[in-house]
């Protein structure tokens, strides 16, 4: 692929490691200067910017809790003051480890603490970081992408809460596509069925889950984050500007399949 991205500037939230890293090199391949976002893990974002960097484009971190609004507002003064504008935007950043712990539980266990944290970061994040995105991609036909899951609309174990927040995510899309749309700006959600990352190591079961994905999947293998990641950069390119406020599902066919017993 030619670098069709070139002269764009991306910034992943949550980009150091799993489905955000993937996205973050994805888009980097195709052309685009790429800012990351990370929380804790200082040396692996640094060195996702290597990679980025070997690619031969720019590339640049930034902390911040993405489940605090002044963190937010001052990671967009930052990439306001150094670079002045942006062309995509990639909401991605999840709460894990103990973050989570009270908010990734069985529903009649689960606690304020946890649940407060997922909201904070997977659904009050994506309006804060999204108000400050917008006015940055002024005239550059912006792209901005959420991550969601296909556990909106199945069950998985623990996974209440996280499901209640990407739907709202999935919603607040719907809303922004139709407010910011005569802008030229493109608003969607990629919404992934299960990938191998450390957030899916959490699940209780998490090689028998994979195991059976892997059957029932119609595309006969279990995700990987550049699946997402090649979809995300798919809908940074102009000719997908006439999707607008929709949620892509993109899990190999599995969700297809939903309610039928593994053969
Ligand atoms: N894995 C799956 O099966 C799957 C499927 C569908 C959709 N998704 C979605 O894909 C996205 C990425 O998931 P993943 O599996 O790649 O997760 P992951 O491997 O757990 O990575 C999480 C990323 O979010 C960052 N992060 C955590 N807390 C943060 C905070 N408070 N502020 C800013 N950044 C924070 C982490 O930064 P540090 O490294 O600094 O901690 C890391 O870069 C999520 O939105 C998730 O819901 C995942």
């Amino acid at each position: 692929m030619d670098k069709v991205l070139e002269g764009k500037l991306a910034f992943i939230t949550g980009g150091s490691r799993g489905i955000g890293k993937a996205v973050a090199l994805k888009l980097a391949d195709w052309g685009a200067d790429v800012i990351i976002n990370y929380y804790k893990n200082k040396e692996k974002a640094d060195q996702v910017i290597k990679e980025i960097e070997a690619k031969g484009r720019k590339g640049y971190a930034i902390q911040g809790d993405f489940g605090k609004k002044e963190d937010i507002d001052r990671v967009f003064e930052e990439i306001k003051d150094k670079f002045g504008y942006l062309d995509i935007f990639v909401s991605n950043a999840v709460a894990s480890g103990r973050e989570v712990v009270g908010g990734f539980a069985p529903f009649l266990k689960l606690r304020e603490k946890g649940t407060d944290r997922i909201f904070n970061i997977t659904v009050k994040g994506f309006i804060w970081s999204a108000q400050k995105a917008v006015p940055l991609m002024k005239d550059r036909k912006g792209k901005i992408i959420a991550i969601s899951s296909t556990g909106t609309k199945d069950y998985m174990p623990y996974y209440a809460i996280h499901a209640a927040a990407k739907s709202a995510l999935e919603a607040l899309v719907r809303y922004l596509a139709v407010e910011v749309g005569p802008m030229g700006i493109n608003v969607n959600t990629v919404s992934g069925g299960p990938v191998d990352t450390e957030a899916l190591q959490l699940f209780p079961d998490y090689e028998l889950i994979k195991e059976r994905v892997s059957k029932m999947t119609p595309l006969g293998r279990f995700g990987t984050a550049e699946d997402l990641a090649n979809v995300v950069a798919l809908l940074c390119l102009p000719e997908a500007e006439w999707i607008q406020g929709q949620t892509i599902v993109v899990d190999g066919g599995l969700s297809l399949i939903r309610g039928t017993k593994e053969s």
